[in-house]
């Protein structure tokens, strides 16, 4: 098998598996109990110490490392390899109580309070030097033992302190500002500061959005960009004292990618990465909360230049805490959920945590070990779930193949769509992203969920769900798609603005007016249970638009009320046989299912169509593994043959995926 990770070796041998290990919080004695508990469950890695700063640096640079030396040896002598953190996340209250400014302010000028974690000001650079100090104390303790195979710098960094509003924020971000503007009147033509009389006469005068008053929507996009940046800087800080001391131990930091608009730019973040991790949670309410696992692992894998796997960082055993309502996992859904995660192209699964805490803000959330013991469907599936991932060891490195539909998803259009008020403001960004993955998903097609810069060319079909924010290079690279055959989906309140934060002036959807051959004069947003409906049949709610369809044609026109007859949604036909089509109103997941299905041929079937069975693939150059996942409760027999890993049968024909669990046949890859 030609299996590798290109420039970087993966943490562990086979697929990774384990979660946060806390051993603070426990007595020594129930280490032991861990370490044993590890290896029946199989766990390989664990990320250690990532709340652990107060208690290995008791007082400035006097530290204590006689319990930390024991529970790395203690996991090294066990098989066990170590994830280790740079202890930044939590800072010492001894250092909290010394520096009362270190904290991060809310846009309301409130300060935080010590008590929580990531209580830190991002910009903060006496911050940075005392987290520096303990990043090396660490790296250079325990950088060279054997055993410690990754570093993992801070905890989902922005989780708390993705925005600052200090006074030292306020200077930072007036030196982005000098740097991304060079001068005040470019500054002031960009965030078009005639408004209100808000012109700027020197950079000294510029403030981050504080307060609750409507606010300049290019500023406060502006101060996202800078969050994300000065984050991103603390991260490169910290890892460039990890490279130092060990240059070749991998580093990452954890993300949170899913369906929202993420606390900081994963997308501009990830090349900074070694490895990229992600910490994903489904939510109690989602009624497909395996869809949301694809999701995300869509989003992962589309964040690499080259497809290669990731590592699910964290993820829960069963219910969270904090949902309104945290729902325990069904019988078999851990192991559904993991064996998904890694079918979309995760080469690791670990979770939040291996322990569930008696005491803290976490005390009610799952982990590996229930409060109740080992004896519990929880611990029975973390260890099945071993075993499963053991045997699994021949997928590593493998690739999920090219797909062919790509969604576009970028954080600058969340944040802008999120920021300022606008036409509706109950327009969620993430959910109709959303949408627009489950109508391909549950047909089985391959997507991929990329930000807009990234190449179009190899996707035979392009969706732009509510991309309110659009460059001129990504307008111009659509039109090539176009152009060179492609389907092009651009939905409602897309192309709107500039980089800037600008409207684009002479019709909606401005950056994608050309191409769609459409205009938009106004914008029709519906009121609270208002709904419209179109001559095709279909209904939805939120948003309609009086569209002019100049040189496209009409696929469904509005039927009753003000828009009566217009045109809804459009396609206009290229030379090439390129499609570009425009849906100008909210269409709901009915319809965007049936529009995708009128338009988009059905992807090859891999096993043959079973409602509720989720198929996954991922292939070498020479092998494929085909991972079924049955959701359903009904058992699901197909036609496959190969070899069934997790039994290690040789599977001719006819294989019998029972209700609820998960296969993954590996054979050959076909020609
Ligand atoms: C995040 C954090 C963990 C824990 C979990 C709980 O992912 O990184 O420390 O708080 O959430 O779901």
């Amino acid at each position: 098998m030609t299996l590798s990770h290109t420039d970087q070796s993966w943490p562990t041998s086979g697929i990774s598996f384990g979660g946060d290990y806390n051993p603070e919080q426990w007595h020594p004695d129930v280490w032991r109990e861990d370490v044993d508990l590890m290896r029946q469950a199989g766990v390989n890695l664990v990320s250690l110490g990532i709340f652990s700063w107060g208690l290995l640096e008791k007082a400035e640079g006097v530290y204590d490392w006689a319990w930390f030396d024991e529970i790395v040896d203690l996991l090294g002598e066990n098989g066990i390899s170590i994830d280790l953190a740079t202890p930044t996340a939590a800072p010492p209250s001894w250092l909290l109580a010394r520096h009362p400014e270190f904290p991060p302010v809310d846009h309301d000028m409130t300060r935080h309070w010590p008590g929580a974690r990531l209580g830190w000001c991002p910009s903060n650079r006496d911050f940075r030097s005392h987290a520096l100090r303990i990043v090396r104390a660490v790296a250079e303790r325990y950088g060279s033992r054997e055993h410690v195979v990754m570093w993992h710098v801070s905890n989902e960094l922005g989780g708390g302190n993705g925005h600052c509003y200090c006074d030292v924020s306020a200077a930072a971000f007036r030196n982005w500002l000098k740097s991304r503007y060079g001068s005040v009147d470019k500054l002031n033509e960009a965030w078009g500061t005639a408004f209100w009389g808000h012109h700027y006469g020197t950079f000294d005068h510029i403030l981050p959005p504080r307060g609750n008053d409507a606010k300049n929507p290019s500023l406060m996009l502006d101060f996202d960009r800078f969050s994300s940046d000065e984050l991103l800087e603390h991260y490169r800080a910290e890892r460039a004292v990890l490279k130092e001391v060990t240059p070749d131990l991998p580093v990452t930091t954890n993300f949170m990618v899913g369906a929202e608009p993420d606390a900081v730019d994963y997308a501009r973040w990830a090349p900074h990465m070694d490895i990229l991790a992600n910490d994903h949670y489904t939510r109690s309410s989602d009624p497909v909360p395996q869809q949301d696992v694809a999701f995300s692992g869509d989003r992962m894998r589309s964040l690499t230049t080259d497809r290669r796997p990731w590592l699910l960082m964290e993820h829960s055993t069963s219910a969270v805490n904090w949902q309104p309502r945290n729902r325990a996992k069904n019988p078999g859904e851990l192991i559904r959920d993991a064996i998904s995660h890694v079918a979309h192209g995760a080469d690791g699964v670990m979770y939040f945590q291996w322990r569930a805490s008696r005491a803290g803000a976490e005390q009610f959330h799952s982990g590996m070990v229930p409060h109740a013991g080992p004896n519990t469907k929880v611990f029975r599936e973390v260890r099945a779930l071993g075993g499963h991932l053991r045997r699994l060891a021949p997928v590593l490195g493998s690739r999920v193949p090219a797909a062919r539909v790509g969604i576009l998803f970028d954080n600058e259009a969340g944040w802008a769509t999120r920021r300022g008020v606008k036409p509706n403001n109950f327009l969620e960004y993430g959910a109709a992203v959303r949408d627009w993955h489950a109508a391909f998903w549950r047909r089985g097609d391959g997507v991929d969920v990329l930000p807009p810069w990234k190449d179009f060319s190899t996707y035979d079909t392009l969706v732009a769900p509510q991309l309110f924010l659009v460059s001129d290079d990504t307008a111009l690279r659509a039109e090539e798609f176009v152009a060179a055959g492609g389907t092009l989906i651009v939905t409602a309140f897309s192309g709107i603005v500039d980089e800037n934060d600008q409207v684009r002036l002479g019709g909606y959807p401005g950056a994608f007016r050309r191409v769609l051959g459409v205009w938009t004069e106004e914008f029709y947003p519906l009121q609270e249970g208002e709904t419209f409906r179109l001559d095709n049949g279909w209904s939805g709610q939120e948003w309609t638009e009086h569209v002019h369809a100049e040189e496209a044609d009409v696929l469904a026109r509005y039927q009753g009320g003000a828009l009566d007859g217009y045109p809804a949604v459009t396609v206009r036909t290229h030379p090439g046989g390129g499609r570009a089509v425009y849906v100008s109103a909210g269409i709901g997941r009915a319809g965007i299912r049936a529009l995708v299905d009128d338009l988009v041929e059905p992807p090859p079937e891999v096993v043959g169509r079973v409602p509720g069975l989720e198929v996954g693939v991922r292939h070498t150059t020479i092998d494929e593994f085909v991972f079924l996942i049955n959701h359903a409760a009904e058992d699901a027999t197909l036609n496959i043959s190969g070899t069934e890993l997790l039994s290690g049968l040789t599977t001719e024909g006819s294989l019998v995926v029972p209700a609820g669990d998960v296969r993954v046949v590996h054979r050959s890859r076909p020609a």
